[in-house]
């Protein structure tokens, strides 16, 4: 995890851009990670999802260019890649950058006037932990494009529902992964101490109280380290099977099916399995507007208790866990935890918990320990508040 603050952080990213590109930049931009509180496997189903903004971010120095070229270097892999914006697709530039310039070619796509743009990126975002590293990146250099370029789409919400449309079909058609825009939104949208309740159906979100130390607690995140990646086939594969149960009920989306409806709507469904993928997706939309209610309550209790229900229907039910996973929250409620949860896609990636604020230390070392027992990877925990959304910092 990276110790550096926000303000070391900027003023290492413009420094390196002065180096690199041989004058300062027009300003830097970040935005930051997530964790999704609950409602997980909700978005691309219509449904409800509550996320929260990390501290960490990632940061982009930028600064226009006139020939429509791309050029963007990122200090975490010490690699600079250059692209005509023309010329961007699916396979061009690919890796890494295609997060960036895909922002550029879907704003462009969309109607918005865009150009070149020199940038040097920095993070404190994991990659690969399931906190949502590509929406951070996504996002940042949306909100410097947004102000370089004169868009004005980050002064309203309205606005940031269209950038974050934008970041979403970056992901989806120049980086070639099938996702919702939970993470997106959530990077543009969260608040400091506040959870975003999104409605991923009409695009409507609610601020709600998310600040866990006022009732002597604290959000634990376990980057497990196990392996996580959302361009393999198994996220298409979960998104497919809800697609084709909506298709076989008759129904636009999951979202459409009620709680109260579920047993007898999944009886038409073939198979086992489908029924069992619907049956998470129903009723974690469901847990989602009772931990909102629960959080609004002041019921820290109950949020932990949806907590453990979400990952017993994740693990058993849409069966996207992992050994890791189930390791580290198993281990975070026997050391007190209120409730914990496989957070993101899933498949390896990160958990959260609800625990003493006394107790982060000791929950940390006894999932450590846990996991040296077993033989995994040694995992990384950090406490984390809700934090605020992309922005200007420099
Ligand atoms: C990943 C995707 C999101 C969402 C989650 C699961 O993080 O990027 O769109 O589908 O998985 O909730």
């Amino acid at each position: 995890m990276s110790e550096r603050s926000a303000a070391e952080v900027v003023e290492a990213v413009a420094g390196a851009f002065t180096r690199l590109v041989g004058r300062e930049p027009a300003g830097v931009w970040s935005a930051p990670g997530r964790v999704n509180l609950i409602g997980e496997h909700t978005d691309y189903n219509d449904g409800l999802c509550l996320p929260i903004a990390l501290p960490q971010r990632t940061y982009a120095a930028a600064s226009l260019r006139a020939d429509g070229r791309l050029r963007v270097h990122s200090l975490q892999r010490d690699e600079t890649v250059e692209v005509t914006l023309a010329e961007v697709t699916p396979e061009r530039p690919g890796g890494w950058a295609a997060y960036v310039a895909g922002v550029l070619w879907a704003l462009g796509r969309s109607g918005q006037r865009v150009g070149g743009l020199d940038v040097v990126i920095d993070s404190t975002v994991p990659v690969g932990a399931g906190l949502s590293s590509s929406a951070a990146l996504e996002c940042s250099v949306a909100a410097a494009a947004d102000e370089l370029f004169g868009l004005g789409l980050m002064g309203s919400a309205e606005g940031r529902e269209r950038l974050a449309r934008a970041c979403m079909a970056a992901e989806n058609v120049i980086a070639g992964a099938p996702t919702g825009g939970l993470d997106q939104t959530a990077a543009l949208g969260c608040r400091e101490r506040a959870a975003l309740l999104l409605d991923c159906r009409s695009g409507e979100t609610r601020q709600v109280p998310f600040d866990p130390a006022r009732h002597g607690h604290a959000l634990l995140v376990t980057d497990t380290r196990a392996e996580h990646a959302l361009v393999d086939g198994q996220y298409a594969a979960r998104r497919q099977s809800c697609e084709e149960a909506a298709r076989l009920l008759g129904v636009p989306t999951l979202r459409d099916v009620p709680v109260s409806g579920l047993e007898a709507a999944v009886t038409r469904l073939p198979s086992d399995e489908m029924r069992a993928r619907v049956r998470h997706v129903v009723t974690e939309i469901d847990r989602v507007g009772r931990a909102a209610a629960a959080l609004e309550a002041g019921d820290l209790a109950q949020v932990g208790r949806l907590f453990d229900a979400s990952h017993a229907s994740l693990r058993d039910a849409y069966e996207v866990s992992c050994a890791e996973l189930d390791v580290a929250t198993e281990t975070a409620r026997a050391q007190g935890a209120l409730g914990a949860r496989m957070t993101g896609g899933g498949f390896g990636g990160s958990c959260i918990a609800l625990v003493p604020a006394g107790s982060v230390e000791a929950v940390s070392v006894a999932i450590a320990a846990a996991f040296e027992e077993r033989g995994f990877a040694p995992p990384a925990s950090f406490a984390v508040v809700a934090s605020g959304s992309a922005r200007r910092d420099a």
